[in-house]
């Protein structure tokens, strides 16, 4: 598969088997992320990989904070509002959800707060004091990461849902103080018989959101 294959094909997986990843795999998948450009080479992020019975526990401490209601902590604020343009292509993926996968597009809230069942997760953490420049890296970082886990015929999805609750984090996986969580990636072989994997996203017009001149 060359790049742009790769691009193409890269979709989130919200359904995955129970099969552990294998400890090479993902170590191969983790140094090949860290490949990813950042701002002088400051390579702002660490990861914590949690899997087997830590996972399990965080999964656990997650759905008691689900049903005690607690309200969600993530160390990067969700947005307070979306402008127009993205509340629309917003609105295509849940009208994609449900149009391609019928019922299990029901299966969306469930998945999320079950981890999507995943058998690795990937917390993606930097330090506090870096500025919100060094997001651009943890992207780049969680895209490279996502590719090579589809070379590595993994399954992958980043998602604020893995980093709702930092406490249960911090706690399960000694994350220290000076370190803010950005985002978790799940990571793990498709469930390929659960429709929800079966989406793919739509993208807005080319034009829509590029522009040449000269
Ligand atoms: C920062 C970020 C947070 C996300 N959080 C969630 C999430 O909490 N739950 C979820 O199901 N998908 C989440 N996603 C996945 C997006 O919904 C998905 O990337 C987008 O709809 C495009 O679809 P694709 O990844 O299949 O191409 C997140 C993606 C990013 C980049």
């Amino acid at each position: 598969m060359n790049v742009i294959e790769a691009l193409n094909a890269r979709h989130s997986t919200r359904a995955f088997l129970a099969d552990p990843v294998e400890k090479e795999k993902l170590i191969a998948v983790l140094e090949a992320a860290a490949r990813a450009p950042s701002w002088a080479n400051s390579q702002p992020w660490e990861a914590f990989v949690a899997a087997g019975e830590t996972l399990r526990r965080i999964k656990k401490a997650y759905l008691d904070k689900y049903a005690a209601k607690e309200a969600p902590a993530p160390e990067t604020p969700i947005p307070a509002a979306w402008p127009q343009a993205s509340k629309d292509r917003r609105k295509l993926l849940d009208e994609g959800l449900a149009r391609t996968c019928g019922e299990a597009a029901k299966q969306f809230g469930a998945l999320n707060r079950n981890m999507f069942n995943a058998p690795a997760v990937v917390f993606v953490c930097m330090d506090k004091t870096l500025s919100p420049w060094s997001l651009y890296d943890i992207g780049a970082y969680a895209q490279s990461l996502m590719l090579a886990a589809l070379e590595q015929g993994l399954g992958a999805i980043p998602a604020i849902t893995l980093a709702l609750y930092p406490d249960v984090l911090r706690r399960e996986m000694n994350i220290p103080d000076n370190l803010k969580m950005t985002i978790g990636i799940a990571l793990g072989y498709i469930d390929k018989a659960n429709g929800i994997n079966g989406f793919v996203s739509e993208r807005a017009p080319f034009e829509e959101t590029t522009h040449f001149f000269g």
